[in-house]
């Protein structure tokens, strides 16, 4: 039976709520028995209708009378009640094979520990369940397992814990914060244990602990921290403490996503735990901080308050992203982390919003939730709350936050009850801003500046336009905030005074709020031409198209006071160059001024992180997004190239003056040494590309001997990507050195799934056969098939192999994990994106996965989008 659609305007409340549930797991590695005692209470006229998924059903008990099978409806997904009194205790056993479980939803082993995933919907694969977040229950849970499994873990405090006959021993938990069942969350293993403390500003002691694998202890230590920095940080910003006695974290191999904010207990693939200076790169490092960080923010922005249906997921993920960015933002360098998160919304999330599977950051429809948790939702959603903290500031944001916490803590909420407290809080009206959450599609702006010399006049016309998406062929002008700043022609400060251009408390730019789809002005007084820097720091999630000549980004990449505008003009300065490219299908040239002012840029006082961004052109990926009717493939590889190519030879001793001159230590873990490696490894890169005879030693001694993974695998991998003779023998160390630690195996597979060979396919064909490759762990999954998807060129092949070689592997993941699988086909969506030949190709893969066998609800939703079903 097929899943069916679900849409955002059917939501009806719940017939029943569930008060409290007492679970009781009796764990077996093929056959886990599970008792839920729920205490159901009547909202509306109707039957109990449990979900439950995969389950086997012992039997049913309500108000202590056991139901005959006459008594209740079963069918594979779902346990409906007919007769169930307003008030019931109803008693249900079942059966479950954690083994069995692949798809990591719902109780399943991690190597050698049991443990859950529930959200979205995997609490119904543990027990039948009103599984669905506006039911909020008091969850008290009591783990049985055999006494190897030395740590058994649930949600909240720990009430009881003992020894059971037969070499077993129990674990009693109980949670006294009222939650709806994506939040529960079991755990039972044998780990290495990290313990820490932290006071909060409300005087509670909180014990943490970490949970990792055994011997793997010394590489959790940074995630404590990062625990530390980012529980201090929410009560200082946004003055909200922790509200229980124990936070546990605990790391798994096996791990779909990134981690989990189960209430007091987060799962955490061990990506996001485990980093030290030998295996981690600072990247990594980064990373984990801000997953520690992004899981424990969860604890008010999506536990404490909660969403009322999965709709509106991006109440706690937009909101928790915003909140982790900021963190990051104000711990370390704010210009760097707004960087990456601008890139991530280019690349990433423009092209989701240009594909068949384009959604409103609060969708509409849904089959399979599990689809749903995308950059849209996630980044898209983090942008429009930063939209929301641009036009209020950080005093009105902060009053919104305070008022939608009184009102809403401990309920199950919606994202108009956020906006509605933003409004209320600041007596502002929304209502157009809303469209933001209703409408899909990137917005295109388009700006005209004339200057009138004579009459020192700047006139101005902006017009927006939001392209048609599915189901959505009509769109409204949206609100959108455009921070700018003005400078003369050798960089002075300018003023624009005209009233619709207010100045920015929280930024220092000016805002100008563009709410038509077409806004003319005049600004009178404009002494001399003003250099104009629109958009400042990507204030709002859209495309930004106008003429400016490169003279202007070489002013803005030299004099502008914001960092992101000196990056965000290299940007442009690259981008006209790769369109330029593209166009004409000739090398990239850099005009004159250009080289100067990127020449200046690496030798000034700037920081080496935004440096080395500077000397980041943007991706192929990015590119694409400004052709969305074909993509050139192999033109905007080509350009891409070319640039880097040109950078090279035009910047070569200024590169090479500037990689002498940088030397952090390589245990050095500050901010400070971070900078520097990346930027000494930009500058590495294009050294070995103008000279690939003379640096390919340096390389080579870097993989070989650093004790430093940024070093040794940016080394590696500018070895591999470059093609140096050595590289095959690179390879090999490395493999060497690390093949006993899986997250440093997961770059050894990606750094070879994104080189760009003749024999690429071939090679990555092989490594899908390779004992280290394994179907059932995502990181590694990801690491060689997301890796090459990436990898335009080979995927996008024109024969089509490497198109046959990600559909074998999809294949293989449609049953064992649907979820996975489902993340692989996003880029077969975009087939109309490319030329006849591979249109045919991709959508010949399209139709062939649509024509297996019990084909997962996860691939056919993306796949019916896609065909147009
Ligand atoms: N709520 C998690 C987060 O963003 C997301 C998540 C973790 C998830 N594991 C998942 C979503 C599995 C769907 C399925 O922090
Ligand atoms: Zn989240």
């Amino acid at each position: 039976m097929s899943k069916q659609v679900q849409y955002r305007s059917a939501y009806r409340a719940p017939v029943f709520t569930i008060d409290t549930v007492d679970l009781h797991l009796k764990l077996d590695e093929q056959a886990t028995e599970v008792t839920a005692t729920l205490t159901v209470r009547r909202l509306a006229e109707g039957p109990l209708v449990l979900d439950g998924e995969q389950l086997e059903l012992v039997s049913v008990q309500v108000n202590g009378v056991v139901l005959s099978p006459a008594d209740y409806q079963l069918s594979e997904r779902q346990l409906q009640l007919n007769n169930c009194p307003d008030v019931a205790e109803v008693v249900i056993v079942n059966r479950i094979n954690p083994s069995a479980n692949s798809a990591l939803e719902g109780l399943y082993k991690s190597g050698g520990a049991f443990c859950t995933q529930c959200e979205a919907e995997g609490f119904r694969r543990i027990t039948y369940y009103l599984d669905r977040p506006d039911v909020l229950a008091v969850f008290t849970t009591t783990i049985e397992a055999d006494a190897r499994y030395t740590s058994l873990l649930s949600n909240g405090n720990l009430e009881a814990e003992g020894a059971l006959d037969n070499g077993r021993h129990f674990a009693k938990w109980h949670d006294p914060h009222p939650k709806p069942a994506y939040l529960f969350a079991l755990v039972a293993g044998d780990f290495d244990r990290l313990e820490d403390h932290f006071t909060t500003m409300e005087g509670r002691e909180v014990l943490l602990e970490l949970f990792v694998d055994k011997g793997n202890l010394s590489r959790a230590h940074y995630a404590m921290g990062a625990l530390k920095r980012a529980m201090k940080w929410d009560e200082e910003r946004f003055g909200l403490a922790y509200d229980l006695d124990r936070y546990m974290i605990v790391a798994v191999d096996f791990f779909n996503m990134g981690a989990m904010e189960n209430k007091g207990l987060n799962i955490f693939n061990s990506k996001y735990v485990l980093a030290d200076q030998q295996s981690a790169t600072d990247w990594d490092f980064i990373h984990v901080e801000s997953v520690i960080g992004h899981e424990y923010f969860h604890n008010w922005t999506g536990n404490r308050i909660t969403c009322r249906d999965w709709f509106q997921l991006s109440l706690k993920e937009g909101l928790t992203v915003f909140r982790d960015q900021e963190f990051s933002a104000d711990l370390g360098s704010r210009a760097v982390h707004r960087i990456d998160a601008i890139r991530v919304m280019r690349s990433h999330q423009f092209s989701e919003d240009a594909s068949p599977m384009a959604h409103p950051i609060r969708p509409d429809k849904v089959v399979e939730m599990n689809n749903f948790y995308t950059v849209t939702v996630y980044n898209k959603g983090a942008e429009v709350i930063r939209m929301l903290h641009t036009l209020l500031g950080e005093q009105g944001f902060q009053a919104g936050m305070q008022l939608y916490r009184q009102r809403h803590d401990g309920q199950a909420v919606t994202c108009e009850d956020f906006v509605v407290a933003m409004e209320d809080a600041n007596q502002r009206d929304l209502t157009q801003f809303r469209r933001w959450y209703s409408q899909a599609g990137t917005p295109e702006v388009r700006i005209e500046e004339q200057y009138d010399a004579e009459r020192q006049v700047l006139k101005l016309k902006l017009t927006q336009q939001v392209p048609p998406t599915p189901e959505q062929p009509d769109k409204e002008a949206m609100v959108l905030p455009l921070l700018l700043s003005a400078y003369s022609e050798t960089g002075q400060p300018m003023t624009l005074a005209h009233a619709a251009i207010q100045p920015h408390a929280d930024s220092g730019s000016a805002l100008l709020e563009l709410t038509t789809s077409e806004l003319t002005l005049e600004i009178e007084g404009v002494r001399e031409r003003p250099v104009v820097a629109w958009l400042e720091n990507f204030s709002a999630p859209v495309k930004l198209y106008r003429t400016t000549d490169v003279h202007d980004y070489a002013v803005l990449l030299g004099h502008a006071a914001q960092e992101v505008t000196r990056w965000e003009a290299a940007q442009q300065i690259y981008l006209s160059a790769l369109q330029t490219a593209v166009k004409t299908e000739q090398e990239v040239t850099l005009p004159e001024v250009a080289i100067k002012a990127l020449r200046q840029a690496l030798a000034a006082p700037l920081d080496n992180a935004l440096k080395a961004l500077i000397f980041t052109p943007p991706s192929a990926e990015e590119l694409a997004e400004y052709y969305p009717d074909a993509i050139p493939l192999a033109a905007i590889e080509r350009a891409v190239k070319s640039l880097a190519s040109c950078l090279a030879e035009a910047l070569r001793d200024d590169f090479s003056t500037e990689f002498t001159k940088l030397a952090p230590a390589e245990e050095d873990l500050s901010g400070t040494a971070m900078a520097a490696r990346a930027l000494q490894q930009r500058c590495l890169y294009y050294l070995t590309l103008a000279a690939p005879t003379q640096y390919t030693a340096v390389l080579r001694e870097r993989v070989l001997t650093a004790q430093n993974m940024t070093v040794q695998q940016h080394a590696l991998e500018t070895a591999v990507h470059l093609e140096v003779p050595e590289a095959k023998e690179l390879l090999e160390a490395f493999a060497q050195q690390w093949q006993a630690t899986p997250l440093a195996l997961d770059k050894w597979f990606a750094i070879q799934a994104t080189s760009v060979t003749d024999h690429t396919v071939a090679e990555v064909e092989r490594l899908a056969q390779h004992a280290w490759f394994d179907l059932g762990y995502p990181n590694r999954v990801y690491a060689l098939v997301a890796s090459f998807c990436r990898n335009s060129l080979r995927f996008h092949q024109a024969d089509g192999a490497g198109y046959r070689f990600v559909l074998t592997i999809i294949k293989q993941l449609n049953t064992v994990n649907p979820q996975v699988a489902a993340r692989l086909v996003t880029p077969f969506l975009q087939w109309r994106r490319y030329d006849a030949k591979r249109q045919q190709l991709l959508r010949d893969c399209l139709v062939e996965l649509r024509g297996i066998e019990k084909l997962a609800p996860d691939l056919e939703e993306k796949i019916s989008h896609a065909l147009d079903l």
